[in-house]
């Protein structure tokens, strides 16, 4: 066992609002390790309550750092990096000059082994310690991402992007060599055969990875669907809603489904863990059907800024109570770091669909990239919180990271004020290091 003592923040598991954060001044977090060897949290609360009975546990102490639970990210496309910041009229656009012509390049194994490598580098230095990210169609882009997540045991879901229309030639995904398979038949081949080979090991996840309805036939939805009813415990992860260019393209391809969202629903690709980026032009009985299935919707500000996509309907998801959190998605998101996500959340909240717009409260928007992003995903009780029996991902924040800061969260008279310095004002310089739970 250790221990680590420092100011700490998590979430009640039973507070009410559920998003109601909890906060130790001077505060313990005591780290074992489980049945599995895994490191877990053992306790934690007030170091003052906490230290006789770990009298003989080796504490570390951080004075004037915060510990926080590792930042839970829904959505991101790790083959983006190089694509942050590149300006179009809007998504489809996007899609076509920037976006497609790089993900060509992971066609080469040791492209994706350096771009695996920086962006896992890059999470970790901005304190998120789950990731539920999309790869390319191509098998090696796969196989490198996870490659690395194992090397730095990171909670890391992915899988490969499934577009046998309405794409490049050369980015659809490809018949094998000396196959009988078509593309389609292959796509999904190559889908199961990732499972078995990626998912459960270690920390690590598959998502079954439709890029969006208008790049997928029916065929190949349908062998999603089917994969996705074989194997109960794999994700699901694609797009639906961000832009109405592409709500209108594909209403035009599946004229037989009532909404975009529906699309999915008839080919059985919502369910829990299903997680469906953006989520912006959703009608409520879209909604209803999001909570329905359990299926849940990767908030993504930055990008929604950018790309100019639309608001995500804070109000409206609440109304119909169906599960949300927040994700960078890099590369239309502008920022890996979770701070800057979390300002972007705030923002689209207040310009967002009620007339008078929302203010987030700070412990809200923490809670959609921790917990509420954990249970997203199906993990709440396992990552995105410090409650006994978490595994031990944390971050520790230091507030005197710049000078900025150092002024501003010295007059913080609540948690509220001191968590929104560190929204508004933080960034990958608050992040002082990521401590990853480690397989002993
Ligand atoms: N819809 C389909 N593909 C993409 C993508 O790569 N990024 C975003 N933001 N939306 C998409
Ligand atoms: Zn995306």
């Amino acid at each position: 066992m250790k221990a680590y003592r420092a100011s700490l923040l998590y979430f009640s598991p039973t507070a009410e609002p559920h998003h109601a954060g909890l906060y130790e001044d001077d505060g313990l977090l005591v780290v074992g390790v489980n049945a599995q060897g895994r490191e877990v949290v053992q306790a934690v609360g007030a170091y003052g309550d906490l230290k006789a009975r770990f009298a003989q546990v080796p504490i570390t102490h951080w004075p004037g750092r915060i510990i926080a639970p590792g930042f839970v990210d829904l959505h991101s496309h790790y083959p983006q990096t190089n694509v942050m910041g590149s300006p179009a009229d809007g998504l489809l656009p996007w899609l076509e000059h920037y976006t497609f012509p790089e993900e060509k390049r992971f066609a080469a194994p040791e492209y994706c082994v350096e771009a695996a490598r920086f962006f896992i580098a890059e999470l970790l230095r901005n304190g998120v310690t789950t990731a539920l990210t999309f790869s390319t169609s191509h098998v090696c882009s796969v196989d490198a991402l996870f490659h690395e997540a194992k090397a730095r045991q990171l909670r890391l879901i992915t899988g490969l992007c499934l577009m046998d229309r309405h794409a490049p030639a050369d980015l659809l995904n490809q018949k094998a060599v000396s196959g009988h398979a078509d593309a389609t038949e292959q796509s999904l081949l190559d889908s199961e055969a990732l499972i078995a080979r990626w998912h459960g090991v270690d920390r690590l996840g598959y998502a079954i990875t439709p890029r969006f309805a208008p790049t997928s036939t029916d065929a190949q939805l349908r062998g999603a669907g089917e994969l996705a009813a074989k194997y109960p415990q794999v994700w699901i992860q694609s797009h639906v809603a961000e832009n109405q260019a592409e709500v209108a393209w594909s209403r035009s391809l599946f004229p037989g489904s009532s909404s975009y969202l529906a699309t999915y629903a008839d080919f059985g690709l919502m369910r829990q863990r299903a997680i469906y980026a953006h989520c912006i032009h959703l009608s409520d009985s879209d909604r209803a059907l999001m909570r329905d299935t359990g299926a849940a919707a990767a908030v993504c500000p930055t990008s929604n800024l950018f790309l100019g996509s639309g608001s995500f309907d804070y109000a409206g998801a609440d109304r119909a109570g169906f599960r949300y959190g927040l994700a960078n998605d890099v590369g239309g998101g502008t920022s890996f770091s979770p701070f800057h996500t979390m300002l972007g959340a705030y923002y689209v909240g207040r310009e967002g669909h009620s007339k008078a717009g929302l203010s987030l409260s700070p412990q809200h928007l923490w809670w959609q990239h921790t917990v509420g992003a954990a249970k997203a995903l199906g993990l709440d009780g396992t990552v995105g919180n410090l409650q006994p029996g978490c595994e031990a991902d944390f971050v520790v924040l230091n507030p005197q990271a710049t000078p900025l800061l150092t002024r501003k969260t010295a007059i913080a008279t609540s948690l509220d004020e001191l968590l929104f310095s560190m929204i508004v004002l933080g960034d990958d310089r608050l992040v002082e290091r990521t401590v990853i739970s480690q397989n002993l």
